[in-house]
C-alpha cells in the first residue's frame, strides 16, 4: 500500500472502531459481532505496529494502559469543581426555589431533575476535540492526573465526534425529557478548541461484584461499595491493572470552554455532550413548578435502581444558564443547584457481640453479631465491621443499638452507634492481639496500597488458615474437587489428617474411614475427584496455591507467560511484571511465595505425586466455538457447569457470567433464572444441552 493509503486505512479503522466502542459503550446497543470487531482493532494495531508512526494518542489501541507511575501529577482547575449544597425534605426544597426566586425576581423559573450518581468527580480536557488531561477533584482546586487510567475506560471518547446540528425544538415542551430531542435554539457544529466536561465515573453492580468476587478468591479485600471500588482503581499507579476493573464515566456538566458557543441550557448541554460522544444521566426531568419537582424526585426515586450506578439523591439545576450566571455560587457550591438526598436504607438494632473471622490469609475481620432485623425485605443478623480501625473510629460497643445499611448489593455495614441509647452498661470489644483459631502472633500490615491496615495472624499452620487454603485449593475455581467443601476439609483438618494440599494426595479410603458421616461410596468419589485433580491445567494449580493477589486471571496469565510451574518460581520480580495483568504489588507476593522453604517443599511434594506442572489447553483451540460467547444458566440434565465449559473451551469458545447482546449462545437447563429472560428480550439464542451437544458433534 502506498503511504497515503496506509493512513487512510488506519483512519478509517480507527473511525470504524471509534464509532463501534460508541454503539457498544455509550448506546449499549452493539451493531456488530466481536468477531468483526476483534477483526477490525486486529488490523488497526498491526497497521499501527509496522508503522509506529500512526499511533496517536487518540487512537483506540491506547486504552491498554501504560507503565505504571510513581505518582500523580497535579492539575490545576481552570474554573473551580464546586460541590453542593443538600436537602433532606420537601421543605428544604420549597425554602431552595423561593431562594433562587428571590436572586431572580423578575423571572418565570424552570428546572431539571438529574440522578445524583455516587462515583468518583472527574474533569477530562479535550484539545480541539482530542482527549488530553483528565483529572480527580481534589480539593476543588487542584486534582491529580489521572489521565492514563482514565483513558483505559471505554466509555470516554478519546476523540469527539464531529458536534451535529441540533434540531430546532420549542422549550417546555417535553416532560420529562427522555434521551434525546430536547433544548433550545440550535447549536452551531463546531469542534471547540478547549472543552473541559465534568462528571462521574464509578463500577457497574455487576462489575463491583465480580471484581470483588475475584479479590476475595484471591486472598485480598473485598471493597465496601462500588464508590470505594471505583475510587481504589482511579488510584492505582498502574493504569494496566485499571484498564481491567469495568469502569464506567458519565457526564453532566462543564468546565472551562474555549472557541464555540455555549449551550444555554442544562437539557441542551446534556444533548451537546451526547452528541459529542459522552454517556449522560439515564433520565433528565423537565419542571416549571415545586410540585413537578417534587414529582420528578419521587419518580426517580422509583427507577433509579434500575441505573447501572448506585444514586443517592436527585440534583435540581437550574435549567437556563444565563440565570446561573446571575444567581452565582458561594466558595463552595452553586446558588442554582441543590442536590435532594434520599434516605438510605437503614435500620436499628442491638449488637449482641463481635466475633472474628480468620481468612485464608490470615485476615482477622470482626463481625457484628446482631439481633435479627428486617432490612430491605432481608432478615440481617450478622454485619461486616471491616476492621479494627473501623471498630475504633465508630466507638462501637457490644450492647450498643446501632444503625445498619445496606447499599446496593453489599454485604450490610454498621454506620454508626445510637448514643442516646447507651445506658453505660455497654462494654468495649478488645480486638485480639493473638489468633482466635490458634493464638499466633497478629501483626498488623498496610493492605495493598489502598489505606486498609489488616490485621493478620502470622502462623502457616494456624487451623484456620490451613482449612481456608484447602477449600480455596479444592473449590471449583481452583483444582475442583468434588466434596472438599467446608464439612469435609474442617474434619480432615481436626483430626490432623491434612495439614497441606500436598495431604490430600495421600489420603486412602481407610483414613478417610474414621470420619464422621463417611460412607464407603462418599470417600471414594472424594478420592478419585483428588486423583482427578493431578491432571488439571497449571492455571488452576497456581490460583489453588492461594497466593496473595494471585487471582485466576492474573494466574492464566502467569501459566501463559511462563509455562511451568517451576519457571514462574524462578522469575524475578522484574520478570514477573511483564506478565500482563502483573504489577509490582502482585509480582513482589508471588516471589516471596516461592522462596518460603516451606511451599519449596509443598511443591516438591505435589510434583511427586504427579501433578501437572505444565500448560496444556490453556490458549483457547482454534474449533469451531472459535470466537463465540457464551452464558450457562440453571442446571443441565447431565452436564456439569464445569463439564460444559470445558467442552465449550476446547472447541475454541469463551464463557462469560452475563448475558448482553454480544452472547452468542445461553445453554440454559432447568429453574433458568433472569439470564434466560435477558436472553430472549435480547433476542441472543438460547439452546438446550441436546441442542448443545448436538453443535458440539456437527464439528
Ligand atoms: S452538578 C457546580 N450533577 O455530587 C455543580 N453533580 O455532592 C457541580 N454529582 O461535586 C455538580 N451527580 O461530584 C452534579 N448529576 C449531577 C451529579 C453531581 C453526582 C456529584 C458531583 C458533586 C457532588 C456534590
Amino acid at each position: 500500500m502506498a503511504p497515503a493509503e496506509i493512513h487512510r486505512r488506519h483512519e478509517h479503522l480507527a473511525t470504524l472502531i471509534r464509532a463501534h466502542d460508541y454503539d457498544y459503550y455509550v448506546l449499549a446497543n452493539p451493531t456488530i459481532s466481536d468477531q468483526e470487531y476483534d477483526r477490525l482493532y486486529r488490523e488497526l494495531s498491526e497497521l499501527e505496529k509496522e508503522h509506529p508512526d500512526l499511533t496517536t494518542p487518540d487512537s483506540p489501541t491506547q486504552r491498554v494502559g501504560g507503565a505504571p507511575v510513581s505518582e500523580f501529577k497535579p492539575v490545576a482547575h481552570r474554573t473551580p469543581m464546586l460541590s453542593l449544597d443538600n436537602a433532606f425534605s420537601q421543605q428544604e426544597v420549597r425554602e431552595f426555589v423561593a431562594r433562587v426566586q428571590k436572586l431572580l425576581p423578575q423571572e418565570t423559573l424552570e428546572w431539571t431533575v438529574e440522578p445524583k450518581i455516587d462515583g468518583l468527580a472527574v474533569c477530562l480536557r479535550y484539545e480541539s476535540g482530542v482527549f488530553t488531561v483528565g483529572a480527580t477533584r481534589g480539593d476543588g482546586t487542584t486534582g491529580d492526573d489521572i489521565t492514563a487510567n482514565l483513558k483505559t475506560i471505554r466509555s470516554i471518547p478519546l476523540k469527539l465526534n464531529v458536534p451535529q446540528n441540533l434540531p430546532l425544538q420549542a422549550p417546555h415542551t417535553v416532560s420529562p425529557l427522555a434521551g434525546s430531542g430536547t433544548g433550545g435554539e440550535s447549536l452551531r457544529p463546531a469542534m471547540p478548541a478547549l472543552l473541559e466536561v465534568r462528571g462521574e465515573v464509578f463500577l457497574s453492580e455487576s462489575g463491583f461484584r465480580r471484581l470483588n468476587e475475584e479479590r476475595v478468591s484471591c486472598g485480598d479485600e473485598p471493597f465496601e461499595n462500588p464508590r470505594n471500588a471505583a475510587a481504589g482503581s482511579l488510584k492505582q499507579l498502574d493504569s494496566r491493572i485499571v484498564a481491567t476493573r469495568p469502569l464506567v464515566a458519565v457526564f453532566y456538566g462543564l468546565g472551562a470552554v474555549d472557541g464555540t458557543p455555549l449551550p444555554s441550557t442544562q437539557a441542551q448541554m446534556l444533548e451537546w455532550l451526547r452528541s459529542l460522544g459522552f454517556k449522560t444521566p439515564d433520565r433528565v426531568w423537565h419542571c416549571a413548578t415545586v410540585q413537578e419537582l417534587l414529582d420528578a424526585i419521587k419518580e426517580l426515586d422509583a427507577v433509579r435502581r434500575s441505573f447501572d450506578y448506585e444514586t443517592d439523591g436527585a440534583v435540581i439545576k437550574l435549567n437556563p444558564v444565563p440565570l446561573r450566571d446571575r444567581a452565582g455560587s458561594t466558595s463552595k457550591a452553586p446558588r442554582w443547584s441543590i442536590a435532594y438526598k434520599y434516605a438510605p436504607q437503614q435500620a436499628q438494632t442491638v449488637l449482641s457481640g463481635i466475633t472474628i473471622q480468620v481468612g485464608r490469609t490470615g485476615a482477622l475481620t470482626p463481625v457484628a453479631e446482631l439481633e435479627p432485623v428486617l432490612l430491605s425485605r432481608s432478615t440481617i443478623s450478622r454485619a461486616t465491621l471491616h476492621n479494627e480501625d473501623e471498630l475504633r473510629r465508630k466507638d462501637i460497643r457490644i450492647g450498643d443499638t446501632v444503625i445498619i445499611e445496606k447499599k446496593g448489593e453489599v454485604i450490610p455495614a454498621v454506620v454508626r452507634v445510637v448514643l442516646e441509647k447507651r445506658t453505660g452498661s455497654e462494654t468495649c470489644f478488645e480486638f485480639p492481639r493473638s489468633c482466635p483459631a490458634c493464638g499466633g502472633a497478629v501483626s498488623r500490615s498496610v493492605h495493598s496500597g489502598e489505606t486498609l491496615v489488616v490485621a493478620r495472624c502470622g502462623n502457616p499452620d494456624c487451623p484456620a488458615q490451613v482449612r481456608g487454603r484447602i477449600e480455596h485449593w479444592c473449590a471449583r475455581g481452583a483444582m475442583d474437587i468434588e466434596g472438599g467443601g467446608e464439612a469435609l476439609v474442617s474434619q480432615l483438618v481436626a483430626k490432623g489428617l491434612v495439614k497441606n494440599v500436598a495431604d490430600l494426595y495421600e489420603l486412602t479410603p481407610e483414613s478417610l474411614s474414621r470420619l464422621d458421616r463417611m460412607g464407603e461410596k462418599s470417600a471414594q468419589n472424594f478420592l478419585e475427584s483428588v486423583n482427578q485433580s493431578k491432571s488439571q491445567d497449571l492455571w488452576r494449580l497456581v490460583f489453588g496455591l492461594g497466593i496473595l493477589h494471585v487471582g485466576s486471571s492474573v494466574a492464566k496469565a502467569l501459566a501463559r507467560r511462563f509455562k511451568t510451574l517451576e519457571a514462574v518460581g524462578a522469575a524475578t520480580v522484574e520478570t514477573l511484571t511483564t506478565t500482563e495483568d502483573v504489577g509490582e504489588v502482585i509480582a513482589a507476593s508471588v516471589s516471596r511465595w516461592f522462596a518460603i522453604p516451606d511451599n519449596q517443599e509443598l511443591i516438591a511434594r505435589l510434583r511427586a505425586v504427579g501433578l501437572n506442572f505444565g500448560v496444556e489447553k490453556l490458549e483457547s483451540a482454534p474449533g469451531p466455538f472459535l470466537g463465540k460467547t457464551f452464558v450457562l444458566t440453571g442446571t443441565l440434565p447431565s452436564l456439569s457447569r464445569e463439564q460444559a465449559s470445558a467442552k465449550i473451551e476446547a472447541l475454541g469458545g469463551k464463557v462469560t457470567s452475563s448475558v448482553s447482546k454480544k452472547t452468542d449462545f445461553v445453554l440454559a437447563g432447568s429453574d433458568a433464572g433472569s439470564k434466560l429472560e435477558k436472553a430472549e428480550r435480547l433476542g441472543v439464542r438460547v439452546i438446550d444441552e441436546a441442542q448443545f451437544l448436538e453443535l458440539c458433534r456437527q464439528h
